[in-house]
């Protein structure tokens, strides 16, 4: 086990009428001015935009509304929020949605407090935000798990760049399956997908032996596998949906991963993916993960076997990478990127833009270089 500091500092309500029971505990701790911050439109078709505006309100809480938040969050839409926040000199941001509009708004509560250019103080400074416009997250559709953790996902489209900027943590968050109701049947798995993949990511970096993490992160596997068979049968399955609700936030609250290295190859070649095509993350993640496992099974064969034995009942390490080639396809999620929405078409071309601008992980099971993640994202054309 190495060194490391953990500490919690999300609060959670979970279960029906979590959001009325957070708000009415939260709302006397905070301003007056309350930024509620949303995506599309989602929220007002299906009513909890009205519900949580009515307990704002009903708090005596003036609203500022921060509308139309896109899948994948722009840095430029992470400025208009932080500009927002600062005219209407916000105390309190409620962001309701998704990862992406929990991780614009991590990003806008830290922007809104300092002068500097947030991309630049991290990536040229190499300083971190140490304050934020306090937040709470509801979320409307998981899986990113966005909702524990103060890292944030954004592109940045002048960069072609997808990656992670530090915001603010949310501290409070509201995990209510009802909540998810609407959300559309693929988006429902795939980010249980990308749930799964936190997990997968996270067990095959580098730990020591008998790490408690190997074990939590191959019983979240286990457990999100079996919840999204529930929901392939009944895909209203509320029971299902909490408990892969709840795996979503373990597997990317930070638990997982203190002690230990993680991997996380797959995230970065499908962030970058994701800067050039806006395909959506846990589809890219679909069609990524067998392709590179398929490259590093070799190198992590042990740990490949134990993962087909505890998670798929499979006994050898390919068995068990069948296996999650043959689920993904049983899910109905994309195993080809021409099965992706993209906004631009994707040709060998784009993937070597790809290869050549992702992150690479310098750790365990093997490092790869820029050569071979292009000969993965050609693996999956
Ligand atoms: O915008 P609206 O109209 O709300 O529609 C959204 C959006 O189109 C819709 N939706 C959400 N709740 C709904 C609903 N539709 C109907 N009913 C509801 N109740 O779902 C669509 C997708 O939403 P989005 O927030 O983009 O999905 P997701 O939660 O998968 O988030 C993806 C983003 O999170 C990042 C990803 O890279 C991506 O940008 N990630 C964030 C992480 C983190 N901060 O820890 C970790 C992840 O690995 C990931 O990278
Ligand atoms: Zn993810």
């Amino acid at each position: 086990m190495n060194n490391f500091t953990f500490s919690y500092p999300t609060k959670v309500y979970f279960g029906q009428g979590a959001a009325a029971q957070a708000l009415q505990q939260e709302l006397p701790k905070v301003g007056r001015t309350v930024m509620l911050a949303y995506g599309g439109g989602s929220v007002k078709k299906n009513g909890i935009y009205d519900q949580l505006k009515k307990l704002l309100l009903e708090a005596g809480k003036e609203v500022v509304d921060f509308s139309g938040i896109m899948p994948n969050p722009t840095y430029a839409k992470v400025q208009e929020g932080a500009k927002l926040a600062r005219e209407h000199q916000v105390d309190f941001i409620l962001a309701v949605g998704g990862g992406s509009v929990v991780d614009c708004c991590k990003v806008v509560s830290a922007q809104a407090m300092i002068e500097e250019d947030i991309w630049n103080m991290e990536y040229q400074s190499g300083k971190f935000p140490t304050a934020g416009i306090s937040m709470g997250a509801v979320i409307t559709a998981s899986g990113t798990g966005a909702e524990m953790n103060s890292g944030a996902v954004i592109t940045y489209e002048e960069k072609m760049w997808k990656g992670p900027i530090v915001g603010t943590c949310a501290s409070f968050a509201v995990l209510d399956p009802d909540y998810t109701a609407s959300v559309p049947p693929m988006q429902v798995l795939s980010g249980a997908f990308d749930t799964l993949s936190h997990a997968m990511e996270t067990y095959l970096g580098t730990s020591d032996a008998d790490n408690v993490s190997d074990d939590v992160a191959l019983a979240i596997m286990r457990n999100t596998v079996v919840n999204m068979r529930r929901l392939l049968a009944n895909i209203n399955d509320m029971q299902a949906r909490g408990n892969l609700m709840w795996d979503s936030a373990m597997a990317e609250n930070g638990i997982l991963k203190v002690g230990r290295l993680t991997d996380f190859q797959t995230h970065q070649i499908e962030h970058q993916l994701g800067a050039y095509t806006d395909c959506n993350h846990g589809q890219g993640l679909a069609v990524i993960h067998p392709a590179y496992y398929r490259h590093i099974l070799k190198d992590a064969e042990a740990k490949f076997t134990r993962f087909a034995k505890e998670v798929f009942g499979k006994n050898t390490a390919q068995e068990g990478l069948d296996a999650l080639t043959a689920f993904i396809k049983e899910c109905g999620l994309p195993t080809k990127l021409s099965e992706l929405a993209s906004k631009v078409e994707i040709t060998p071309e784009v993937l070597r833009k790809v290869a050549d601008t992702c992150n690479l992980i310098q750790c365990n099971p093997r490092p790869l270089d820029r050569e071979e993640v292009y000969q993965i994202l050609c693996e999956c054309m």
